[in-house]
C-alpha cells in the first residue's frame, strides 16, 4: 500500500517511467547498470519535477487556488515543469529568477529552461541572491499578499526546507514504482545513484525504498552544497516526510549518503569530468544529461564504475531525472 495514496494529487507525468539496462555502458564494465527514465516523464520535456508537482499542484487545486508561484535558478527545470503543469490545469502562473549562476553568456539567459517558459507565456520576476531560499521565498508570499488584495488566490510552492515537503512525495512514490518494477524483473539492486539538490529527490526516494522493503544504499550527489550540509539537509527531510505520512520507520542517519565529489566548480557549472561523464553517456547510449545535475550524478557513477565498485552480478540503477532542456544554454560544451 502506497505511503501516499491520501494525499490529494494531480495526474502530470508519464507513470511507470521505463527501467533499461544500458547494455553498452553494462558491457564495458562487465556489470549491469540500469536507468530509470525519470528525464521521460512527459511534461514539456519531462524530468523528476514532475513527480513532485503532482502533490503540490493536488494541495493547490484543493485548495481553490487560480495562479502558482515558484522560485528557481535561471535554468530551473522545476520552475520549467511548474510553468507546464500550470498550464495543463488551467492555472495563471508566475515565476521568479534567482542570480544563482555567474555566466554571462546569452544562450543561458535565453536558450533552453528560459526559452521554455517565456513560450508558455509566465511571468516572470528576478530575484538578485542565489543563496539566499528564504529571502527567495518570502518574495514569493509577498507577490501572493499583492495577488490577494486584487482577489486572487495564489499558491506558493516554496524553495527552503522550512515548509512541509510535498514534493518528496513524489519521490516516496517514484521509489515504490522504482522497487516493484525491478522485483517483478527478479533484480536485486546493488545500489542506487540519485542526484541530492533541494532534497526532495534524495529524501522522498530513500524513504520510499526502505518502505518498500529495499536496504540497498542509496547515493546522493550532491548538486548544490557540501556533503555535510546536504546530510542534515535530508535528515531534516527526511523527519518532515516521515512525520508527514504518518510512516512508523526509522531510517538511521548511517544511511542518508551524500557524494559532493563533482559539486565543484559549483551549482551549474560543470567540472571536466562531468563534461565528460556527459559526452560518455551521449556517445555509448544516445541518452542526454544535464549539466547541473544528471551529468554530476552520472559522473559520480562513471568514476564508481572505473574504480571497479561493481563487480559481475550486481545491478546498480541510475536515477536520470531530466534537466536536458538547459543543454541548449551550454553550447561550449561541444568543442566546435
Ligand atoms: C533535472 C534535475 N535533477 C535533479 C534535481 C534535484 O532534485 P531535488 O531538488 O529534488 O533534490 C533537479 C532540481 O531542480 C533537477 O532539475
Amino acid at each position: 500500500m502506497s505511503l501516499t495514496k491520501d494525499f490529494p494529487r494531480v495526474e502530470l507525468s508519464h507513470r511507470p517511467t521505463p527501467l533499461e539496462l544500458m547494455t553498452n555502458v553494462s558491457a564495458e564494465f562487465d556489470t549491469r547498470v540500469w536507468i530509470k527514465r525519470d528525464d521521460c516523464t512527459g511534461l514539456a520535456f519531462g524530468g523528476n519535477k514532475s513527480r513532485q508537482l503532482e502533490f503540490y499542484i493536488g494541495q493547490a487545486m484543493e485548495q481553490g487556488a487560480d495562479t502558482l508561484l515558484t522560485t528557481g535558478a535561471v535554468q530551473s527545470n522545476h520552475v520549467r515543469m511548474t510553468v507546464a503543469a500550470a498550464r495543463k490545469m488551467g492555472l495563471e502562473v508566475e515565476v521568479q529568477l534567482e542570480h544563482r549562476v555567474d555566466r554571462e553568456q546569452p544562450e543561458y539567459h535565453r536558450s533552453g529552461n528560459p526559452y521554455l517558459v517565456r513560450l508558455m507565456g509566465a511571468k516572470i520576476h528576478y530575484y538578485p541572491e542565489g543563496e539566499d531560499e528564504a529571502g527567495a521565498d518570502h518574495a514569493l508570499e509577498r507577490r501572493a499578499a499583492e495577488l490577494a488584495s486584487k482577489g486572487r488566490k495564489a499558491y506558493v510552492i516554496p524553495l527552503s526546507n522550512a515548509h512541509t515537503p510535498y514534493g518528496a512525495l513524489g519521490y516516496v512514490d517514484g521509489a515504490e514504482e522504482l522497487i516493484a518494477q525491478l522485483q517483478a524483473l527478479d533484480i536485486e539492486p546493488k545500489g542506487f545513484i540519485v542526484p541530492s539538490g533541494s532534497a526532495s529527490t534524495h529524501t522522498g526516494f530513500l524513504l520510499g525504498a526502505r518502505a518498500s522493503g529495499c536496504q540497498a544504499p542509496v547515493h546522493g550527489v550532491c548538486v548544490r552544497r557540501d556533503a555535510v550540509s546536504q546530510k542534515q539537509r535530508v535528515a531534516t527531510k527526511l523527519q518532515s516526510v516521515i512525520d508527514v505520512v504518518g510512516a512508523d520507520i526509522e531510517i538511521p542517519e548511517t544511511e542518508i549518503l551524500c557524494d559532493d565529489s563533482m559539486l565543484a566548480p559549483g551549482y551549474g557549472l560543470p567540472s571536466e569530468a562531468t563534461v565528460e561523464a556527459i559526452k560518455y553517456l551521449a556517445r555509448r547510449e544516445g541518452i542526454l544529461l544535464d549539466p547541473t545535475y544528471s551529468g554530476k550524478t552520472f559522473a559520480v557513477l562513471l568514476a564508481l564504475l572505473r574504480q571497479g565498485g561493481y563487480g559481475r552480478d550486481d545491478n546498480v540503477i541510475f536515477l536520470h531525472t531530466g534537466g536536458t532542456a538547459s543543454l541548449f544554454a551550454y553550447p561550449e560544451l561541444v568543442e566546435e
